[in-house]
């Protein structure tokens, strides 16, 4: 069985773990600032605040950016229900507007049309780790007088015009889960330019605490500490950054590799007679957090019968990025016409990507894909 990823970890990660629970700090403490000044250094950002996942990043960001109740953020709907849910914690309104069908990202055009005066933020998303038009999104929030926050789940690793995701200075929240490029588990981190944000959202982080545990530890003064707003606990543990640093370096190798087999999925499907390479535009470097193929409109067969025939060979697959507006969660929200979104989420599946992956294995899938293609061939005939 070939399965659709696998997160990358080995001896050093277990080892860091295991240093860490016999350190006896195994909260948020050394580990956590160590993670973040590697995050911070390696995206060129001017500070790195690690959180407890991704969502919980994006919450704090939104707060951070003045999102509250009564606001509207703009968002694509095709994304992962993490985005959306992040506006709802604020008390403010997502507001879906669509995606560029060949990037799968949110278009700027889109965006600027669903500008109300209720709009606070846009909330971008690298879907898939392939970089947003940050460019034109930047001018669209600039000239509207609106904050932009990325959502960068995916993106670690990932460049927009030579420059790390995560450096360009705006609220920017990455995603450590297992299904991500590198991993603790779980696990977020915001990157920012911005002292004052990286102060606020490490007292946010933390129930709002004036001084840290580690802080107050490290004194040879009594020190108490005070609670200056309400906060969250969305601490990581020190385990989990002792992993992280350890993923840190294996990052580079890590996107090198998916890159790597990307290009060859690439190579062979530009020769497929309906199953498409995804876009790459110019400005963007994508860590393939996900290789996502998309099929023709009149492919001879539906998304899910391949993905089926796929996995009767033993290949994984999984369905394209879903789309909010289509779930239950969202009924309440004011309804959208995506056409693009669903274009986009409905003719694109994701291939088996991940950096241990084998020639073998990869060849077995691009023969399998192969195979389909030819019976559907004689059968169309
Ligand atoms: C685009 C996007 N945003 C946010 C999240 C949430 O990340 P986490 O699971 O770390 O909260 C994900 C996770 O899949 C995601 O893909």
């Amino acid at each position: 069985m070939i399965p659709i990823t696998k997160p990358m970890l080995g001896a050093e990660e277990g080892d860091a773990a295991r240093l860490a629970v016999e350190s006896g700090w195994v909260t948020q403490g050394p580990k956590v600032a160590e993670f973040e000044q590697a995050v911070a250094s390696y995206c060129g950002a001017e500070h790195a605040v690690a959180t407890s996942n991704c969502t919980t990043a994006l919450h704090l960001s939104l707060l951070i950016a003045g999102v509250g109740p009564g606001d509207e953020v703009i968002c694509p709907s095709m994304s992962f229900i993490a985005t959306c849910n992040a506006i709802r914690y604020t008390g403010a309104t997502p507001v879906f507007a669509d995606v560029d069908v060949r990037t799968y990202n949110l278009d700027p055009i889109a965006a600027e049309r669903a500008i109300t005066p209720r709009t606070k933020a846009i909330l971008l998303v690298h879907q898939i780790g392939l970089p947003a038009d940050l460019d034109q999104l930047d001018a669209v929030a600039k000239k509207h007088n609106l904050q932009l926050v990325e959502d960068a789940a995916c993106a670690i690793g990932s460049r927009h015009r030579g420059q790390a995701i995560g450096g360009r200075g705006n609220l920017t929240c990455f995603s450590f889960h297992p299904r991500k490029v590198i991993t603790t588990g779980e696990g977020g981190m915001i990157t920012t330019n911005n002292a004052e944000h990286a102060h606020e959202l490490r007292l946010l982080r933390q129930h709002g605490m004036s001084v840290s545990d580690t802080a107050r530890h490290a004194s040879r003064k009594v020190m108490i500490e005070q609670y200056e707003m309400p906060g969250y606990n969305y601490r990581m543990t020190d385990i989990q950054a002792a992993i992280g640093l350890e993923q840190m370096q294996r990052l580079p190798g890590i996107v090198a590799r998916r890159q790597e087999r990307a290009a060859r999925y690439t190579a062979h499907l530009l020769q497929h007679p309906w199953l498409r390479p995804p876009y790459v535009p110019d400005y963007a470097e994508s860590n393939y957090q996900s290789y996502a193929a998309h099929l023709d409109a009149d492919a001879p067969l539906r998304r899910e019968e391949l993905m089926q025939q796929l996995l009767d060979k033993g290949i994984a697959t999984r369905r394209g990025i879903m789309l909010s507006h289509k779930e239950p969660a969202c009924a309440d929200l004011a309804p959208q016409l995506l056409p693009e979104s669903e274009a986009a989420s409905g003719r694109s599946l994701l291939l088996p990507l991940y950096p241990q992956m084998t020639d073998d294995e990869q060849q077995q899938v691009l023969d399998a894909i192969d195979e389909i293609a030819m019976l559907h061939s004689r059968t169309a005939a």
